[in-house]
């Protein structure tokens, strides 16, 4: 690689330590616009999209997604983007364990904020890497059961579950 140590150094700081860079983005844009961006910039804060999906025939669900950002520094703002969120999705990367401690720490937060009878969904991301993989899919699924949560493993980059994730979403809303 030519890139310096700055920037190397930079890099970890933001994507790797701090946690942001598990695919949040990336399952978004999959999702609505069927496309993977392997340079995908960091969220600032949050990003709002609305989508009208026909998942079936018969069914049309409208999506108000807030995606938010993963970086600490926007971790006091990040409450205000699920009060009243009727399902939170949190996401780990499955290569990084660090990842998945934080995604437990995440998932009590949305049940403080968001509405009370919140659904929740944990969703293990980067699936193509399973050469790298770190958690495995039974952590994921023992963690997401105790929590009364969906768990699904998916790939923005492959576009692996990702439909799946929002139908099963779709089929969970009140
Ligand atoms: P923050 O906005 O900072 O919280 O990060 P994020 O969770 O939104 O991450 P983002 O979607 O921007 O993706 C970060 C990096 O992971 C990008 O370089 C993506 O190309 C890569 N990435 C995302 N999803 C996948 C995936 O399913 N497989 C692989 N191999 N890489 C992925
Ligand atoms: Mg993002």
């Amino acid at each position: 690689s030519t890139s310096s140590g700055q920037l190397d150094g930079f890099s970890f700081e933001n994507v790797v330590a701090r946690d942001s860079g598990v695919g949040k983005s990336c399952i978004v844009l999959r999702f609505v616009r069927g496309q993977f961006d392997p340079s995908s910039k960091v969220t600032i804060a949050a990003s709002f999209l609305l989508e009208t999906v026909a998942l079936q025939e018969s069914t049309t669900v409208k999506f108000e997604i807030r995606d938010i950002a993963g970086q600490e520094r926007y971790v006091a703002l990040t409450p205000l983007y699920y009060r009243g969120a009727v399902i939170a999705v949190v996401v780990y990367d499955i290569t990084n364990p660090h990842s998945f401690n934080k995604a437990r720490y995440w998932v009590k937060e949305p049940q403080k904020h968001g509405s009370p009878d919140i659904v929740l969904a944990l969703v293990g991301n980067k699936a193509d890497l399973q050469q790298k993989q770190e958690v495995s899919i039974e952590d994921g699924m023992n963690h997401a059961e105790k929590n009364e949560m969906f768990f699904i493993e998916t790939s923005a980059k492959t576009t692996y579950n990702i439909n799946q994730l929002f139908e099963e979403i779709a089929k969970r809303l009140p």
